[in-house]
């Protein structure tokens, strides 16, 4: 059985989108996994079909209502039980690499896309819904949050990437940032790609990129960079091996 993602969400014409091209439409295509997309409306229990309501205590702005979330929630997970169930929201904990690792590790997803000012509590906590945030910003609705965690997830999933991108997890795993690339032409528009690269020497390009992936991290990412170095004995021996 290949890995499952079920979204819920009242915008279920903007799926599969990205999804259906490049890396994870092919795998689509190939059933390397499966994409079950439902519309929450059609669980809704009134003839206007709401799903929203307007907020307890008042304030602007429609929440989700529990009882026709649940109802879309438990049909889903009922085509696979044992998979997390994801709330996309910015008070979600920010989704990490390891997160997307664990979650193509598993059996697949069960995404809800929160719309209006949010959800109601009460069904989080019943369903056991984990929030994730895909970072500091609000998106309009979680439906583009859902496309990151499945096309982040999807391309880790076997068979899915060759073995080009690899490397690319590995520089979130060691906690630096990727050195720089260059290609074809030698010049262009003036400048020169940097010698070292073009000198045929591995160990002083395999130098160079180190110190390269510790500057940009230092300047661009200090949290990663600090993170880094108060990290596990274990972890950092393994930086050092690469030295
Ligand atoms: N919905 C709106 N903004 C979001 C975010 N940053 N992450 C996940 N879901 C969201």
């Amino acid at each position: 059985m290949s890995w499952h993602a079920s979204v819920l969400t009242i915008y279920p014409a903007m799926f599969p989108g990205p999804l259906g091209h490049a890396l994870a439409g092919r795998a689509l295509e190939r059933g390397d996994w499966r994409l079950d997309v439902s519309d929450i409306r059609s669980f809704a229990l009134d003839r206007h079909r709401s799903v929203d309501d307007t907020p307890a205590g008042g304030g602007p702005g429609m929440v989700m209502r529990p009882d026709v979330l649940a109802a879309a929630i438990d049909a889903a997970a009922a085509a696979g039980p044992d998979r997390p169930r994801l709330l996309m929201s910015p008070r979600g904990r920010p989704l990490t690499q390891e997160r997307v690792r664990e979650l193509a590790a598993g059996e697949g997803a069960v995404l809800l896309c929160g719309r209006f000012e949010g959800v109601d509590e009460r069904l989080i906590e019943a369903r056991g819904l984990e929030e994730v945030s895909i970072g500091d910003y609000v998106l309009s609705g979680g439906e583009i949050a859902a496309m990151t965690v499945l096309d982040a997830a999807v391309r880790l999933l076997p068979g899915v990437m060759g073995a080009a991108d690899s490397h690319v997890e590995e520089s979130f795993e060691d906690g630096l940032l990727e050195y720089p690339q260059y290609t074809r032409p030698q010049v262009w528009e003036g400048r020169e790609i940097p010698a070292v690269l073009v000198s045929g020497d591995h160990g002083r390009v395999a130098e160079w990129r180190r110190a390269e992936r510790e500057r940009a991290t230092r300047e661009r990412r200090p949290d990663l960079w600090a993170g880094r170095r108060l990290s596990s004995p274990s972890r950092l021996d393994k930086c050092d091996g690469l030295k």
